[in-house]
């Protein structure tokens, strides 16, 4: 069974206090999802393996460490992940972007799929998924299905918040997928809404409604 990191940094909690407030704008919305993306980025990453490397300082050699293994890529869902993508870039410049478009039918709640790009040695990548939120899991776990089908073997995913039912689904789904969040919320309502959440992150990020 994967693991559900939740990440109670004070700065993670505190920058999700007003994500979840109603009355942040657009700008500061959009501008703290990218932030907190950057800080849980730097906690997801925590085990990732180090190699040993000399480098030349201007006054000695200096026995240093540096990323080794395999090489990442950040997967956003969009809209709502691309929210996200500057933070992760931020803390791993070196990263490939992929993109998977997905949308919720919002009578039937399943995900529709209508893009689909990665770098062309996906496979040989290990991939984080952002999107700010896990509600039932369906569109989390379709990206997860896709990156599966063209050989990506090494996936973790990243969401600000989490309802327990998008969790339990994914654990299901996909037991190899560990899940990293800021927030474990209560429930969903009955129109697949976080509760409490923080509403639509698609439309407060990109001002749609
Ligand atoms: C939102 C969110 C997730 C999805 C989560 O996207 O960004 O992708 O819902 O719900 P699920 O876990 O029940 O699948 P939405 O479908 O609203 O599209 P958008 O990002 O384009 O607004
Ligand atoms: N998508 C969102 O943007 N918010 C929710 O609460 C659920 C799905």
């Amino acid at each position: 069974m994967s693991t559900v990191h939740v990440f109670e940094h004070p700065l993670i909690q505190h920058k999700l206090s007003i994500l979840r407030d109603q009355t942040t704008g657009v700008k500061e919305f959009r501008e703290l999802v990218g932030e907190t993306a950057m800080l849980m980025c730097f906690e997801a990453t925590r085990d990732l393996p180090l190699e040993a490397v000399e480098v030349e300082t201007p006054v000695a050699k200096a026995q240093c460490k540096r990323l080794a293994g395999k090489k990442l890529a950040i997967v956003p869902i969009l809209r709502a992940g691309l929210g996200m993508v500057d933070g992760m870039v931020a803390m791993i410049p070196s990263a490939k972007v992929g993109h998977i478009g997905l949308y919720r039918d919002p009578e039937t709640l399943e995900p529709v799929k209508y893009y689909f790009k990665m770098p062309p040695d996906i496979s040989e990548r290990e991939v984080i998924i952002v999107d700010p939120m896990l509600a039932t899991g369906g569109s989390a776990i379709a990206a997860v299905d896709f990156l599966k089908e063209v050989g990506v073997k090494h996936i973790r995913c990243m969401h600000i918040i989490a309802a327990p039912e998008g969790v339990q689904a994914m654990q299901k789904a996909h037991p190899d997928v560990d899940i990293y969040v800021a927030a474990l919320d209560e429930r969903l309502n009955d129109h697949g809404y976080i509760v409490p959440g923080l509403g639509d992150a698609g439309d407060r990020i990109f001002g749609t409604k």
